[in-house]
């Protein structure tokens, strides 16, 4: 990897999932060169800021929460669906925080996170067959020929409707309503009155009472303005280079070249071979990144693949998302953390426990088993533990919707459930029930490892 980089030299690559399938290649040129002078949506200096903080992770000092739609999509696009994954994530890390007693690093997979890598290629029905969905940002998800075929003008929407989640998002942030003293308000409504907005509504309390305390000795968002806000980041696969590419400008403090459309960009479990074009491009980008770990990747090709990707073993600058499946963590996982942590490799191990638990209901439904998902979690942590290596952070997909895609839960949701409300637009994500559960498990299971830690110390 000693070539010459530059934003397009992953052009001389092999690359896999993105189309090239477009009717009307010039059109697609054009996009591309429309969006390179489209205004960036993230800056430098932002996404440094979040390198500083997965620096923070990989010394154990903060943990990460990651999480968002599996694919965003124009349909379900909308204010109410921004500020309702906004607020899950806030609940989370409040949960996260409370009980681990270190900053949670929150992370949106979205504003951005539209293109999908797929088993296949083609979709067929009946004798009709055709390109398969591939995100909206490409085709469309109706099964209809006009429809799958690619279309560059979408990768224009997914821009505009991108910059305007971010626009929000950035509201929401700074504007107060993130602000701890409006910790009761973030409760979902369908939340509020089950056992787990029980649950958050007396965490809350206590952080209530703790605010009152604080502002009765003069520490408020007034003395304190940051306490009237907080630092929320985005991020997305980096799957389709050519818009990834448009999107990569200099930075005029550094000089170096950033991805601006987003703050992390990561690589998928699909796109990871060494000599392809995702890792040529994603080599040469600044952003703090990730990649999809999975059950095929063996300890000394994960090394090389560290070795393109963070040369200079910077902290922050790379993140490992194990995605193993339940069974099957505890097997592939062990080895890969112990050559990390033998080579010296300074990375954040984090774990997706959605994409090898997928499974199909037999009513045809995809979904996923909260158990499983909760199993994986659990095992990442036990092993990273035996490794002496930072369980870093999560990585889910969710929505604060009250839709019905995961089976199980506190509210046990059945296979004839996911009937009712499935309108994920690729994966079956948490819903805000399941994934606020989810938080309060792990925060347990973090308490535990404190309170270890601590009796250890003294
Ligand atoms: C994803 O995160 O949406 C995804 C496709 O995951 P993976 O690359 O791990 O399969
Ligand atoms: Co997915």
């Amino acid at each position: 990897m000693t070539e010459r980089w530059t934003p397009a030299s992953w052009r001389a690559k092999p690359a896999k999932h993105i189309p090239s399938d477009y009717p009307d290649a010039d059109a697609l040129g054009r996009v591309e060169d429309t969006l390179r002078q489209m205004p960036p949506l993230v800056f430098a200096g932002e996404a440094r800021r979040l390198k500083t903080l997965l620096g923070d992770v990989s010394e154990g000092k903060a943990f990460l929460l990651q999480g968002g739609d599996c694919a965003e999509s124009f349909k379900e696009f909308s204010a109410n669906n921004i500020r309702d994954t906004f607020r899950l994530i806030l609940q989370m890390a409040v949960v996260l925080t409370f009980a681990g007693g270190k900053p949670v690093v929150k992370v949106g997979r979205i504003a951005g996170q539209f293109g999908k890598p797929r088993s296949s290629p083609i979709e067929t029905q009946g004798d009709v067959t055709l390109p398969s969905y591939r995100g909206d940002n490409i085709n469309g998800m109706e099964f209809e020929p006009g429809v799958r075929a690619p279309d560059p003008e979408r990768l224009l929407r997914a821009y505009n409707q991108s910059a305007s989640t971010l626009n929000l998002l950035r509201a929401f942030a700074s504007g107060g309503y993130a602000d701890l003293n409006n910790i009761h308000k973030w409760t979902l409504g369908f939340v509020a009155d089950s056992p787990l907005g029980a649950r958050y509504a007396a965490l809350s309390d206590k952080i209530s009472e703790t605010l009152a305390f604080m502002n009765a000795i003069g520490i408020n968002p007034n003395s304190y303005p940051g306490m009237h806000q907080v630092e929320f980041f985005t991020s997305h696969e980096a799957l389709l280079l050519g818009y990834e590419e448009a999107m990569t400008r200099v930075d005029s403090t550094s000089g170096d070249w950033y991805d601006t459309s987003a703050h992390l960009l990561w690589i998928g479990e699909r796109t990871r071979q060494l000599d392809h074009a995702h890792i040529e491009y994603m080599r040469g980008i600044k952003n703090p990144i990730g990649m999809k770990v999975g059950p095929t990747l063996e300890p000394d090709e994960l090394i090389r693949l560290i070795d393109a990707l963070n040369p200079a073993n910077e902290a922050g600058r790379l993140t490992l998302y194990g995605r193993f499946g339940s069974d099957k963590v505890a097997d592939r996982l062990p080895r890969l953390m112990a050559a990390t942590k033998r080579e010296g490799r300074a990375v954040v191990w984090a774990t997706d426990p959605m994409h090898g638990n997928t499974l199909t209901a037999s009513n045809g439904y995809k979904t996923r088993p909260f158990d499983r998902i909760l199993s994986e979690v659990k095992t990442f942590i036990d092993v990273a533990k035996a490794e002496g290596v930072h369980p870093g952070g999560v990585h889910f997909e969710m929505t604060g919707q009250n839709v019905t895609e995961c089976l199980g839960g506190a509210r046990a949701l059945t296979e004839t459930d996911l009937l009712d409300r499935y309108h994920t637009h690729c994966d079956p994500r948490l819903n805000a029930e399941q994934s606020l559960e989810l938080a309060f498990l792990i925060a347990e299971r973090l308490r535990d490892d404190k309170a270890l830690e601590f009796k250890a110390a003294v």
